[in-house]
């Protein structure tokens, strides 16, 4: 697929199912270390779960979960049951953790990185035929799942890439005004 048409045509997808093979999850991978990085400070790695991990994962932040007051009008019970079955709506889970330096400009910088790496397996993901959605929400700011996952003090959850084959038709494209976009100064 031509760079092009992968951009103009990845959509997130939230229905997948299936596996991915390993070598997929390499090329994945491979992708995202293409990203640009400002000074090669090499700032993101990538936790793939799979199998029973994603369970260990929903039982830990269900664990959490179980502490917070659940939405109006939802019971306590499948609030936690609800979240605790999140991670298993894919196969496959790429965790995207980038590390955060003291330094606010290179702490900026490589969060851009990440962000690009992030999209770099996005658009390898769709090129391979798959499906992928980058979701982010409470469970990626919890310093107890960073824990679960074995996230270190300096470093921070960018996103969870929710892979597999699609089980769903892609959303219809989204308007894009480039002229609302584009500022051209001679
Ligand atoms: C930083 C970031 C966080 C996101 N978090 C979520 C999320 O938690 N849940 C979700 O359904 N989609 C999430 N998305 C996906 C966006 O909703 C999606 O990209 C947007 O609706 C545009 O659709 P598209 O990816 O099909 O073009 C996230 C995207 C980004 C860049």
């Amino acid at each position: 697929m031509d760079v092009l048409e992968a951009i103009r045509t990845r959509r997130s997808i939230g229905k997948v199912d299936g596996e991915v093979t390993a070598e997929d999850l390499r090329a994945l991978v491979e992708a995202a270390l293409c990203a640009p990085n400002h000074k090669l400070t090499d700032p993101f790695r990538f936790i793939a779960l799979r199998g029973e991990a994603r369970a260990r994962l929903g039982a830990a932040w269900g664990a959490i979960v179980a502490r917070m007051t659940p939405p109006p009008g939802v019971e306590a019970e499948a609030f936690i049951a609800k979240e605790a079955r999140k991670p298993l709506r894919a196969p496959l889970l790429l965790v995207a953790v980038t590390r955060v330096e003291t330094d606010p400009v290179v702490a900026e910088e490589d969060a851009a990185a990440t962000a690009a790496a992030i999209q770099n397996v996005l658009l390898a993901a769709h090129g391979l035929g798959l499906g992928a959605i980058w979701r982010t929400g409470a469970m990626v700011r919890d310093p107890a799942v960073a824990a679960h996952l074995g996230v270190a003090e300096n470093e921070r959850i960018a996103g969870i890439v929710y892979l597999g084959r699609p089980a769903m038709a892609p959303p219809a494209s989204l308007p894009r005004d480039i002229d609302r976009h584009l500022t051209l100064i001679e």
